[in-house]
């Protein structure tokens, strides 16, 4: 694992988009793997600077995310997509269609999750995949107890994560109660991750991340059995470790 420790929230963000960049130089027609939340944000801002002054071009390129609530419409304000379109994809020049997301609304749950994986089997697997993590360490919607083995499926949402995030609509029935997620393994075929973590927050994941065992209670612990791992974490999220 590489591990590259920023300042600050800005220099984290600076240093990924600045690798997504070097990637998408080596190869136009890259396959980006993207993750929605907070900490990424800030990447996207950076990588929607660099393209306003004609530093990339994304017309060949393409991106899967991670994970989709179920249920919502894609014009939903709090779907993945709607984020993904409001966050990134409507500032820069990628064609809408090379654009892949779970579908949340699909009536065939279990065949919309077979056919995201032949998405990143077919379209994928991403040349680089940006990961955040969260405080219990679940990746994606990837909750601790996962199978390593698991693939894209269905996640009925705990009710501590429906609460966490009760904020962002208009009553607690309005959260999804389910999600589609790229399983672990789906995530570990990427030819290359980047773990993003920052804020004090996120400081007792990455040091149960550095110094604890692979375990599937500890979901991100599987990140470490992969061969081109580089987690770059600031300063606040790095504190425990020192
Ligand atoms: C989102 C996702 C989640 C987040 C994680 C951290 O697509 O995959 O696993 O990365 O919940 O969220 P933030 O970045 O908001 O702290």
């Amino acid at each position: 694992m590489n591990i590259i420790i920023a300042k600050d929230y800005k220099e984290m963000s600076q240093v990924a988009s600045q690798m997504i960049e070097d990637q998408m130089t080596k190869r136009p027609d890259a396959v980006l793997g993207l993750a929605t939340g907070g900490t990424p944000l800030g990447t996207y801002k950076e990588l929607i600077n660099s393209y306003k002054e004609g530093r990339t071009d994304y017309r060949l390129l393409s991106t899967i995310n991670l994970d989709e609530y179920v249920g919502l419409d894609p014009e939903h304000h709090q779907s993945y997509r709607y984020f993904m379109n409001q966050n990134l994809f409507q500032s820069i020049n990628i064609d809408k269609k090379n654009t892949y997301i779970p579908f949340g609304k699909a009536e065939e749950l279990e065949q919309e999750c077979r056919r995201y994986e032949e998405v990143i089997d077919t379209i994928g697997p991403p040349d680089l995949q940006l990961l955040g993590i969260g405080e219990n360490g679940h990746i994606g919607f990837n909750e601790p107890g996962t199978s390593f083995d698991s693939e894209t499926h269905i996640v009925n949402l705990t009710d501590s994560t429906r609460e966490a995030n009760a904020r962002f609509f208009e009553s607690m029935e309005d959260v999804p109660t389910k999600a589609i997620t790229m399983g672990i393994r789906s995530i570990l075929k990427s030819r290359k991750i980047i773990l993003l973590a920052s804020g004090d927050r996120k400081a007792d994941a990455i040091y149960q991340l550095l110094h604890g065992e692979t375990d599937e209670d500890f979901p991100a612990s599987s990140l470490k059995s992969h061969h081109d791992l580089t987690l770059i974490v600031d300063e606040d999220a790095y504190k425990k470790v020192q």
